[in-house]
């Protein structure tokens, strides 16, 4: 069984279609084993608890140092022993030290499709520069924020009469469908990062084939 850790801040929404992706049987081969958050205030931490997965609190504030926060992070998810880290809404620049730890195993998703709009209030601004398509990605960690290999992204079309709350609801519906697919295609070894692109191989170790980023556009 392929161990996978996830990360959260907040809602957990992300998570929670994880997890039912697993308990319907979607992600063979997987097994969620823990969700970590780095603050105890984060709503997702209950409904991981409820469904009988091990949670655990990294409080930021409870450090004074930036890289002891970080060392206490990276030891409680290396104590899971994870061959996958999943970052659901995970609201800390991760150092480089973390992501090299995981390198290529290690997948966040973004509420955009990326590379446009990186960093925080994706949705408000995609409607300031008037983009008729919007979307979120899944994408491989690397040290340069919001820039790994992208997996899958679906695209969300920007509706006249979108305000920000409208636009991001439709987008998250997206990001359920997406993340447990990018994480079924990486648990079964049909996806690897490498360099700037993220390849597909039939099996891990078989001759890599097409890019197999996906652009998934919902019908209207
Ligand atoms: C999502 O929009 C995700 O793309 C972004 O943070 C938000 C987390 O939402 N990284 P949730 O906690 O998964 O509901």
């Amino acid at each position: 069984m392929k161990r996978i850790v996830i990360l959260i801040s907040g809602r957990g929404s992300n998570m929670e279609a994880l997890l039912r992706a697993e308990r319907a049987g979607e992600l063979p081969g997987a097994q969620i084993v823990a969700v970590l958050a780095n603050t105890p205030e984060a709503k997702g931490l209950s409904i991981a608890a409820a469904a009988g997965i091990a949670t655990q609190v990294v409080d930021h504030r409870a450090y004074s140092e930036r890289s002891a926060f970080d060392a206490a992070l990276l030891a409680a998810v290396q104590a899971h022993a994870p061959d996958l880290v999943v970052l659901a809404g995970f609201m800390r620049i991760l150092p480089e030290t973390f992501v090299q730890c995981f390198a290529g195993r290690l997948l966040n998703i973004h509420p955009s499709l990326l590379p446009a709009f990186p960093g925080l209030h994706t949705h408000r601004r995609a409607l300031e520069e008037g983009v008729r398509i919007h979307g979120c990605t899944v994408h491989f960690v690397t040290p340069a924020l919001d820039r790994g290999p992208i997996v899958i992204q679906a695209a969300v079309p920007v509706q006249d009469d979108d305000d920000e709350d409208r636009l991001a609801a439709r987008v998250l519906a997206e990001e359920h469908r997406i993340y447990p697919l990018a994480v079924r295609w990486f648990v079964e070894g049909h996806v690897l990062a490498d360099g700037n692109v993220a390849l597909r191989a039939k099996k891990p170790s078989q001759t890599r084939e097409a890019h197999p980023a996906a652009l998934i556009v919902p019908t209207p």
